[in-house]
């Protein structure tokens, strides 16, 4: 068995933002009853005593949380390499000077769009201004900025201004990532999965852009997989080097793999009972789809198995109902039908124009927060 190489720390689902992509549960109320200081940084020496290296701090929005530079000066002590993943919002130059001091290594500002107005608007809050003024802060404090833009059918054309807009505020690197149907995104499925052309018109535009900025700007531009023959190798494998722990303390092979739990019944398995070391080796949940015993045809004898696994857990599972069948995206699955329809309908000329996407609600207070002594 693998050891894990990366733990994802959500730290609270509490966010200011709206985003109708976002991939953390519907449930968000069943979140509230957060991870103390005190238990987190219990969580992170278990981490570097397992052999975690990263570790990244998102949510929702980390800088929800009162305790966010305990948590990094704490992290940064146990030698883990700190990336904090924000909306910016909440980032004021004395926070963010108070994070540099406790050794926050990195830092991934997410963007909507170049526009601001567009930009507020799939945030589904005023947001953009802040935003700049966050990338230039933490330019000043030298840090790496990377920017991460989730595209989908709504913003992927202003892909060119995107990348314009990250060259003047000197990024190091840019993640434009289409849409993963997860969580919020998945109900707005129709209102995000971009056309055919759309992709094509924004491969033109990264491909410039990559020889325009090379040596300046890493330019990571990933497709919706639902244009691929075959599925991606979802985080490298179940369960095989990346942890993640939810608001509540639950221990997830990956961030949405809460419904994965729930399909199956598989007992919940929380950091507040059980060491990490326990969970990683054996948490009935993280067991379930490590290595190949458990996949059927046509994975089980197909040579590229060992390449992607048989594609995501959670994808099978929100297509199909069924996490342990071929992720649809693969061209060989027998439920490949369900993608080919999407992208049929994404792609019909006479699909209605301007539809509503629904977007992410804000969570309750959330119930557990202490400080550290
Ligand atoms: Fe991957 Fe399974 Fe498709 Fe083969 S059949 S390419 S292993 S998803
Ligand atoms: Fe959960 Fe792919 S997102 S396995």
């Amino acid at each position: 068995m693998d050891k894990p190489y990366a733990l994802l720390a959500e730290l609270t689902y509490s966010c200011p933002l709206h985003c109708a992509y976002c991939s953390n549960p519907l449930q968000l109320d069943d979140y509230r009853d957060e991870l103390s200081t005190e238990e987190w940084q219990r969580v992170f020496a278990e981490a570097a005593d397992l052999g975690v290296l990263q570790l990244h701090l998102s949510g929702g929005e980390p800088l929800q949380r009162h305790d966010i530079v305990d948590l990094v000066q704490y992290a940064n002590k146990l030698g883990l390499y700190t990336n904090l993943i924000t909306s910016g919002l909440g980032l004021s130059a004395r926070r963010a000077e108070q994070l540099r001091e406790a050794g926050l290594d990195h830092v991934q500002l997410s963007i909507q769009a170049d526009d601001p107005a567009l930009s507020d608007q799939i945030a589904g809050t005023k947001s953009f201004e802040r935003k700049q003024a966050v990338a230039s802060l933490v330019k000043q404090l030298g840090w790496p900025l990377t920017l991460n833009v989730v595209l989908h059918r709504q913003n992927i054309d202003r892909i060119g201004g995107i990348l314009d807009m990250a060259e003047a505020m000197k990024a190091d690197r840019i993640e434009l990532a289409n849409t993963q149907y997860y969580g919020w995104a998945e109900p707005n499925r129709a209102e995000l999965l971009p056309s055919r052309e759309q992709l094509e018109r924004a491969e033109v535009l990264v491909r410039e852009a990559r020889e325009r900025l090379d040596g300046r700007m890493e330019i990571i531009y990933v497709i919706p997989d639902y244009y691929s023959q075959y599925p991606k190798p979802c985080m490298d494998g179940w369960a095989s080097r990346h942890f993640t722990v939810v608001p509540n303390g639950e221990a997830l092979p990956c961030p949405v793999a809460h419904e994965v739990a729930r399909s199956l019944e598989l007992p919940p398995a929380t950091v507040r009972e059980h060491s990490l070391a326990w969970i990683w080796e054996e948490a009935p949940l993280f067991q379930q789809f490590r290595g190949e015993a458990w996949m059927p045809d046509p994975c089980r004898s197909c040579e590229r198995r060992e390449i992607d696994f048989g594609g995501c857990r959670c994808q099978a599972l929100a297509l199909t109902g069924d996490a342990s069948r071929t992720d649809p995206v693969c061209h060989l699955s027998p439920d490949h039908g369900l993608v080919e329809a999407a992208v049929a309908a994404a792609n019909d000329p006479t699909r209605p124009q301007g539809g509503s996407l629904i977007p992410r609600p804000q969570m309750g207070r959330p119930r557990r927060q202490r400080t550290a002594a």
